[in-house]
Formats: C-alpha cells, structure tokens, sequence
C-alpha cells in the first residue's frame, strides 16, 4: 500500500487567503453532501487552478471532532477533540466549527472562485459560522507592524513538524490544526513606545532581527512560544494573515497552525494565556483578544478522495436502525483488514 499523500498543508506563503468555517446542519442528507465534497474536492482544485498555473491555489479541509465522529465514525484520530478553552489572565474561546476551509493563492479571485464552488456544492447542507479574508501585507508584516512567519521551520522540517507518521499509522498523512482568529485593538498598540513593542514580540520591528537571548523579556512572545521535549525545539507551521473591515473596525490577525500533534499548539497557548511560569503571559494579549478558537484535524488527500457518499464499506457492519433514523449517525466500522474502510481507491 503507497503512503498516504498529505493535504498540502506545508504550502509556501501565498498573497491571498480565505478561511471558512462552517457547521452541518442537521440530517443525514446533509452529511452525504459533505461526503461527496470530500472526494470532489481535488478535482474541483485542478478545475479552478489550472486557469492560473502560477497562482498556486490550494485548499486544506480540515474536520472537526464531533463532524468526525457523524461522517466517518470509527476508527478517529487519536488526538482529535473539540478546542480546550483557557481561562488564563486572558481567556482562549472555544466556538463552534465543523468543516475548515484554508484556501490559499496568489490572487484572491481564485481564492474567492473554489470557495464558491464549494459553497455551490454544500448549499444548505452547511451554515457558514466564521469567514475571513485574509491578505498578505507590506514586508509580510502583521497589522501591528511585526513581520510574521520568519521562524517557520521550511522543506523537510516543515514536514517533520506538521505530518502525521507512525505515531497514529492509520491516519499517517494527516495533520491537526488550531484557528484563533484576533482583533487588535490598534489605537492602543500604537501608543505603545516602538522598544517596549519589540520586548513583547521579542524581535526588532524594522529589521526583524531576533532580539539576544539575554535581552529578551521573560513574557516575549518568541520565548512562550518556544518549546522543547528532550532537549528538541517542538515545532509548527503558522500562515497567519491580516484582516480587517473598516466599517465594522475590525482589525486582526487570523492565526492558523498546523502540527502533527496538537499538544505542541495548546502548550503554546497556554504558555501565552496562563504564562510561563504563570502569570508570565504573552503581553500581546493586552492588545489581541481571541475571538474564535476550533482543532480540526486534516486527514490526508488519499483519505479524501477516497470517501464515499455512503460511508459504510463494503462488508462491514452497519447499524441496521441508521436508515430508519435520518439523524442518527452512519456506523462506519474499521473493515477489518487494516484499511481505513473508506470506500475503494478512485
Ligand atoms: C495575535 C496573534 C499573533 C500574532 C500577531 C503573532 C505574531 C508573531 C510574530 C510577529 C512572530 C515573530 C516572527 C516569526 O517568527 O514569525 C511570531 C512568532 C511565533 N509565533 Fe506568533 N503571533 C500570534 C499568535 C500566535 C499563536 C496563537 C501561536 C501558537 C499557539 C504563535 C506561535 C508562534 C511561534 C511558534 C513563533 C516562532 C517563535 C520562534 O521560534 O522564534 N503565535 N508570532
């Protein structure tokens, strides 16, 4: 059996972005419309992005836990669960999301058209709970002024540090990934002296230079979010984004990570929202104020394109009562000969 392709997760930084979130509604018609997005979805990418070969259009679906469990069941991922809210000197909301959406390109017209394909698929079976459009600003910086991304780990590390391996083999080729998406409260950070901004990041803000390890704050931002397991920097992938709307004065940042455990970002957060040690919190959150939060796992592309409307493989157990109840969950039992009984390979 050749490993599972991953969803390109680890795709390089793009101009453009549109992050969605929707929820199923309810019904089992519903889920079979989910189902069949699954498998479309890639065909659906290389429709759209072959009109702009350099536009690097890409498309990450992410699923969340209970959306889990009511469209494919058993087996799950082992370290997928809903969004574990901290209430720290600041607070980490947990809010309510089935299906991710990461679209990503170098121009927002692709980004908006597969997004509308996809919509035109799911109809009414799914209600959009969070959208955000995201863009790439000057020098790659954020709205506060810091360039974002610079210590992404790249290449073969970025692999290393996103994608599922043996640690969970069913599901190798997958991936979690956490979305908070902030607003900054800009007026406030901008009255804030230049130096004591660069101590709360910990890098200078024009050069983008890394602050020395002696002269950095205990609460910089770069320090918190710093960890290591046996003496091994645990690493993620971020592609936050700038977003904002005038009219309603919103400005933020929409912060994604990916890793292939999810415990690396939730120590992160925790390090930033309790303080490491507590107390010694991410003096950013003064400033950015968390308004959504929801863990997605992203199973690889080999999985999705091989999900079937109708999840029960053949041969194995279904509970005989799913098609008397249109709003009780499909039973898709492991088909017993080590695959993931996801229907056949296209
Ligand atoms: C308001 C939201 C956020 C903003 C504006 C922000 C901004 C930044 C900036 C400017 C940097 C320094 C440059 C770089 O290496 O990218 C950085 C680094 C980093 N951020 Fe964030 N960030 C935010 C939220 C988060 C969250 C929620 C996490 C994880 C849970 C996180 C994890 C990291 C990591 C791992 C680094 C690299 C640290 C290092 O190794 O030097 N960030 N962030």
């Amino acid at each position: 059996m050749p490993s599972a392709v991953p969803q390109p997760v680890v795709a390089t930084l793009t101009r453009a972005a549109i992050f969605l979130i929707v929820t199923i509604n309810p019904g089992r018609n519903n889920d079979v419309a989910v189902r069949s997005l699954c498998a479309s979805l890639s065909s659906l990418l290389r429709a759209v992005g072959f009109r702009d070969l350099e536009g690097r259009l890409s498309c990450v679906m992410g699923i969340g836990s209970s959306a889990w469990d009511r469209l494919f069941g058993a087996p799950r991922p082992k370290d997928l669960h809903p969004f574990r809210e901290i209430h720290g000197v600041h607070h980490a909301v947990s809010t309510p999301g089935d299906i991710l959406f990461h679209i990503r390109a170098t121009r927002m017209d692709l980004c908006f058209e597969i997004a509308a394909q996809i919509m035109s698929r799911l109809a009414d079976a799914v209600t959009v709970v969070d959208e955000v459009h995201g863009f790439r600003y000057f020098d790659e910086r954020d709205l506060l002024g810091f360039v974002d991304g610079t210590e992404n780990p790249l290449g073969s590390d970025a692999q290393q540090a996103t994608i599922i391996g043996d640690e969970d083999a069913s599901f190798a080729g997958g991936s979690y990934v956490i979305v908070q998406k902030y607003l900054h409260d800009l007026k406030r950070w901008n009255e804030v002296p230049v130096e004591q901004q660069e101590n709360i990041i910990g890098r200078h803000k024009l050069s983008d230079i890394e602050q020395d390890d002696a002269a950095k704050a205990p609460y910089a931002h770069n320090v918190l979010t710093s960890i290591e397991e046996n003496g091994e920097q645990l690493q993620i992938v971020r592609d936050n984004m700038p977003f904002g709307e005038f009219g309603k004065s919103e400005f933020g940042t929409y912060f994604i990570g990916y890793a292939r455990a999810p415990q690396r970002i939730e120590r992160m957060l925790e390090n930033m929202f309790i303080g490491q040690p507590p107390g010694t919190y991410d003096r950013l959150l003064d400033f950015s104020r968390a308004v959504t939060g929801v863990l997605f796992f992203v199973p690889s592309a080999t999985f999705l394109d091989a999900v079937t409307p109708d999840t029960t493989p053949a041969g194995s157990h279904q509970d005989s009562t799913d098609s008397a109840d249109p709003d009780k969950p499909p039973t898709r039992a492991a088909s017993g000969d080590g695959s993931l009984g996801i229907g056949s390979l296209k």
